[in-house]
């Protein structure tokens, strides 16, 4: 089904309008949190903002959409299962940061319809930075259009990544690409917020991003917004990308490829006890 660019930007509006409510809600909360919970695994935290900026998202969704698919981080999934349009939100991505008052998190809403991500939301209610994409419609960011960097070599990039909540129970927990992509490039960061990681590497801040255990309401509105501002986005390997593997490779396409193939050369953690091997690559 082909939706029309009006129609999409209607959409983008109505995410719009969601987040900012969410962000005000955010910014009340702020530093002001009586309770702050941990869900399943150890360090994933949950508090009364993620829960209030949801209910506001939630209320602005069920207005103007009613029958469309909701897949949000604190209720799950609402609305009915069999749209075509599927909302996945995360009220505040980033609550660790949040929680502790450092300065890096957003709230993310996307909407995928027939599973391509199409519209996209991210406001960062610190910064008051608001980046918006629909498909074709290009992205900006406070309103303003916004392009991928013209890095074009890795040993010149600026990175950016994350650590998902069970990296304490698998070996699978991105500690060894992390390390060695620090050695092939100008830097690797962590800022602790994936849905902004998307949005900086859509502005330009970033070149690339890679990471694994995350969740379609991380990651939703970020692809659209890189892919509008004409990045790339795929599997590790550069395989096509699926939502459901929880793991990406967003780049601003120049390096791509690069970052791609280093990927697929990770050396164990293991091996690193002579850092030495490697003085050459840094
Ligand atoms: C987390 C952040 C973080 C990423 C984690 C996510 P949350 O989301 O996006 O950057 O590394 O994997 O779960 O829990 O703050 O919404
Ligand atoms: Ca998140
Ligand atoms: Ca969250």
């Amino acid at each position: 089904m082909l939706t029309s660019s009006e129609q999409l930007a209607a959409f983008l509006d109505i995410a719009t309008e969601a987040a900012l409510a969410a962000g005000v809600i955010l910014q009340d909360y702020l530093g002001n949190l009586d309770e702050i919970e941990e869900k399943g695994h150890p360090g994933d935290l949950v508090t009364e903002a993620d829960r209030k900026a949801e209910i506001e998202i939630l209320k602005v969704l069920r207005r103007h959409v009613p029958g469309h698919r909701i897949l949000t981080e604190e209720s799950g999934q609402v609305g009915s299962l069999d749209s075509e349009f599927f909302w996945a939100i995360d009220p505040l991505d980033g609550t660790t940061n949040y929680a502790h008052q450092y300065p890096v998190s957003a709230v993310s809403i996307g909407l995928m319809i027939e599973g391509v991500p199409q519209v996209g939301v991210i406001y960062d209610p610190f910064r008051r930075e608001l980046f918006r994409a629909a498909k074709g419609l290009g992205a900006t960011r406070d309103r303003r259009p916004i392009r991928v960097s013209k890095t074009c070599e890795l040993s010149k990039s600026l990175l950016t990544t994350g650590f998902a909540y069970d990296r304490r129970q698998t070996t699978d927990n991105n500690y060894a690409e992390f390390c060695y992509l620090t050695h092939l490039t100008q830097g690797v960061r962590r800022g602790g917020s994936a849905a902004l990681d998307l949005a900086y590497v859509a502005c330009g801040r970033f070149d690339g991003y890679w990471e694994r255990g995350l969740s379609p309401w991380d990651m939703t509105a970020g692809i659209i917004l890189l892919e509008e501002a004409g990045g790339k986005v795929t599997a590790y390997d550069g395989s096509p990308f699926q939502i459901d593997s929880g793991r990406i490779l967003a780049t601003n396409g120049h390096i791509h490829t690069s970052l791609s193939t280093e990927l697929q050369r990770v050396p164990s953690l293991t091996i690193w006890a002579d850092l030495g091997k490697f003085s050459k690559l840094g």
